[in-house]
């Protein structure tokens, strides 16, 4: 019996002994776990980067971010923590326990008991200093450090949810994801904009190719996912997309992200505007609810007014114009364009603009664009005396083209006879398979992610939205 009670005893002392160690090993905690009230009256460690020092008589205050959230944590220790090395931008490592704060500025404070500086930042040399709001074209020239202000750490967190906002509309919606190839030899668009890729080193063979025919970086997953969708239905694709575009303009990259759909059975371009509309509103609300701090600075900082805009983009069904309605609107116009407004010509920014401004600021789907215009995959409307191919472009306030799209030519002999005009007919050989057996009626678009961004966020140029741009003489990290 005596024996049972001593281990019952010690049983007991070891598990308080192993608590109470517990308690004095600090627990590491997010900023944004602490800041949301997870370990109050916790021993915690927090890691992340100085955003603020002020030093007063009684206490030290150092303000902490890890780039979990836009707030940060607000340290409170005694004025001898005062260390030199304890600068703006400095990494840090502190530990304390974690109290409700008396000021409302902040729910919670860290009183710190260890402080330690984990890497140094001469805040002469940093090029953020602290307490100023840089513009957005002066962090632009930091891609390696500009992570560590606010306004670029909120677009990357927006981004990060945006993204994650697309997968899951797809995957609610019922569509396979594709990892569709970057290194392809075909030129979905037919606009040449394509990067050439080759080995670096020469390889042991007679052929010059790496493979055994000329190969590039995709342009489009679309005709990759046309194959896909013959099989699942509804399929989609996310990801970098090259174009050899030597444009210095701020709505164009040479690596972008670009997200793309692809339905089978579909017989109208209603049935991927539908899919269009409510990706981008599914999208739009998921980050305004996930991020609306991040959002925030941007809407009343970076950008302000913006969100009205959104709101406004939002609220009704968005408008659908055919192209030669659009025609009809830019010629009453009496804007003096710079480029034609006759039918048959592409649609230029300015003519976008004038567009979506017709349209109340709202979202504009165009239709039915003239057949010479659309490369050789789009369908045939078979209309006349006009003779238009039943392609789709969202158009959106701030951006312009957001969306490009088509109904595919599913018929073998309209597309084998389109293929052979463009001299296409043997490269494309196995896409013709595709009609010979089971083919379906089908479409699909694409959505450049990084114009999407500056839609809602009202970023004019596209390189500040994008973690490393890369773009036409430009230098690479
Ligand atoms: O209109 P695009 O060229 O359409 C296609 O590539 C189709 N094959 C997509 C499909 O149907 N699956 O490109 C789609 C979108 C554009 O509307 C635009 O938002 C974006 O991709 N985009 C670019 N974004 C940034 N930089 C560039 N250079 C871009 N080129 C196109
Ligand atoms: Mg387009």
């Amino acid at each position: 019996m005596l024996r049972t009670a001593a281990r019952t005893l010690s049983r007991r002392v070891f598990r308080q002994t192993l608590r109470d160690f517990c308690e004095k090993v600090p627990r590491n905690l997010r900023v944004s776990e602490a800041i949301s009230g997870a370990g109050l009256g916790k021993n915690v460690q927090i890691q992340g980067w100085v955003r603020s020092v002020r030093a007063q008589k009684a206490n030290l205050f150092v303000d902490v971010n890890d780039g979990s959230c836009l707030q940060s944590l607000q340290i409170v220790a005694s004025p001898e923590y005062n260390d030199p090395q304890l600068t703006f931008g400095s990494a840090v490592e502190i530990c304390g326990v974690l109290k409700k704060s008396l000021h409302p500025k902040q729910p919670v404070e860290l009183e710190a008991e260890h402080i330690h500086v984990v890497g140094e930042c001469n805040p002469l040399d940093f090029p953020f200093k602290i307490k100023e709001r840089h513009k957005l074209e002066y962090i632009r020239q930091f891609p390696h450090l500009r992570g560590r202000t606010n306004a670029f750490s909120s677009l990357l967190r927006i981004r990060s949810e945006a993204a994650w906002a697309v997968h899951s509309f797809f995957k609610e919606n019922g569509f396979v994801q594709i990892h569709t190839p970057i290194i392809t030899s075909n030129d979905c668009e037919g606009a040449g904009e394509l990067f050439q890729i080759e080995a670096s080193c020469p390889q042991n063979s007679e052929d010059d190719n790496f493979f055994s025919v000329p190969a590039y970086l995709t342009v489009s997953g679309q005709l990759h996912l046309e194959v896909m969708a013959g099989s699942f239905s509804r399929v989609y694709t996310f990801g970098p997309t090259f174009r050899a575009e030597n444009s210095q303009s701020r709505r164009h990259l040479a690596e972008f992200f670009m997200v793309e759909a692809e339905l089978a059975f579909t017989r109208s371009i209603e049935d991927l505007t539908k899919v269009m509309e409510d990706m981008f509103r599914r999208t739009t609300e998921h980050v305004l609810d996930r991020c609306p701090q991040d959002v925030d600075l941007f809407h009343k900082h970076v950008t302000p007014g913006h969100r009205d805009a959104v709101e406004t983009m939002l609220k009704d069904k968005f408008h659908v114009v055919t192209y030669s309605e659009a025609i009809n609107i830019l010629k009453q116009s009496s804007q003096a364009f710079a480029f034609p407004t006759n039918w048959g010509c592409d649609l230029q920014t300015e003519h976008e603009k004038y567009l979506v401004k017709h349209c109340g600021m709202r979202p504009v789907f165009v239709v039915d664009y003239p057949y010479q215009l659309k490369p050789f995959y789009s369908r045939d409307n078979q209309d006349s005396p006009l003779h238009t191919a039943a392609a789709v472009d969202l158009l959106v306030p701030g951006v312009g083209e957001l969306c490009g799209g088509s109904l595919r030519e599913e018929r073998l002999d309209l597309l084998k006879a389109r293929l052979e005009e463009v001299g296409l007919e043997d490269t494309y050989s196995w896409y013709l398979d595709l009609r010979r057996f089971g083919s379906v009626p089908h479409g699909g678009f694409g959505m450049g992610f990084e114009r999407y961004l500056q839609c809602i966020l009202g970023v004019d140029n596209i390189k500040d939205v994008i973690p490393f741009p890369r773009f036409a003489y430009s230098c690479l990290l």
